[in-house]
């Protein structure tokens, strides 16, 4: 699917079809260790969940946040989902709607699960199934991008495309915009942990290298298409050693707790691949069976706790269907 931001046009709506509507909509992994800002995909849960409602006066309010230890502006110019919502509003030229919102986050801020990727997608397709547009969803993509790029100062796709989109997505390029859903085994199991330090995605793309030898980005792209390649052929092992980052992780690991010795734990019990979860500090493996990925993220969440450091565990399959209604 092609979509460039400069083309995006005003769908044909829109008749209010519900006063109110109650959305999910899930964390994502992007990067997915070697596709650094081009590839993601979505996971079942966590999540997070807009309730979205008609008023009469114009505008749109937020009166609650859950979930988030006060941490998210309730003002509505200063939140990502208020701002997505109101940048779509102005493109279909309906900036007469009233609207309030509560937003319940269910997943942990700034832990590299594409937190408010997820809390932006809610809203966006909240609005979109609250006004009856029936358009492809893909339209939404540049809105969401205007919430990342408030929320770190970068409009990258690979957390907001997956999360709208479902499934495994490759931005095969930003200008224009293009974005491509990949196919995926389907026994592929995800097991992520969340350690609980704070590693704000802005500041993780501060310490990144902005240059890269020759060498570098032949290993990388190698890789790279190597993960394609096995996603698209089903093969579980060419994924797993596709999964190599020479160019980011050695830099970021350094954010996140015992990360190698993590890796040497998963890796040891079976996991096909292990790596950062978008800008971190969340790290996840890939595994051919749920048992496997439910013993790692324990053994792991052990591992964390003996070094005094909280964390979250989930294990999930691939979310193909993207946001929904609840
Ligand atoms: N590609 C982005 C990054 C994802 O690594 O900074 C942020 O979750």
């Amino acid at each position: 699917m092609e979509n460039n931001l400069e083309e995006v046009k005003a769908p044909t709506i829109l008749k209010s079809t519900r006063e109110s509507v109650h959305v999910f909509a899930p964390a994502t992994v992007a990067n997915v260790v070697c596709g650094f800002d081009v590839l993601g995909f979505a996971v079942n849960e966590p999540g997070d969940e807009v309730i979205m409602r008609q008023t009469n006066k114009p505008g749109i309010t937020i009166s609650k946040i859950t979930g988030d230890d006060g941490r998210l502006p309730l003002d509505p110019a200063k939140n990502t989902v208020s701002v997505s919502v109101q940048h779509y509003l102005q493109s279909i030229g309906r900036t007469d709607v009233g609207l309030d919102i509560e937003l319940h986050k269910k997943m942990p801020i700034g832990s590299g699960l594409g937190s408010s990727s997820a809390s932006t997608v809610a809203g966006l397709y909240a609005i979109k199934t609250l006004l009856g547009d029936d358009s492809d969803p893909a339209k939404l993509l540049p809105f969401a991008m205007k919430g990342e790029e408030m929320a770190c100062g970068h409009g990258h796709a690979d957390n907001v495309a997956p999360a709208l989109l479902g499934g495994f997505v490759l931005i095969r390029s930003y200008d224009p915009l293009d974005v491509i859903r990949l196919p995926h085994p389907a026994g592929l199991y995800c097991a992520i942990v969340f350690p609980d330090v704070d590693v704000p995605t802005r500041e993780a793309r501060q310490i990144i290298r902005q240059k890269i030898n020759m060498k570098d980005a032949v290993t990388q792209w190698g890789n790279i298409a190597g993960l394609v390649s096995g996603l698209f052929m089903q093969d579980i092992d060419l994924i797993g050693r596709s999964m190599k980052d020479i160019l980011v992780e050695p830099v970021r690991s350094m954010l996140i707790p015992d990360f190698y010795k993590m890796r040497e734990i998963a890796m040891g019990m079976g996991a096909v691949s292990f790596g950062i979860s978008g800008s971190g500090p969340s790290v996840f493996a890939f595994t051919k069976d749920e048992e496997t990925a439910k013993r790692i993220t324990q053994k792991l969440q052990q591992h964390l706790t003996g070094i005094k450091i909280g964390s979250n565990i989930y294990v999930s399959t691939i979310n193909d269907a993207g946001p929904r209604v609840i």
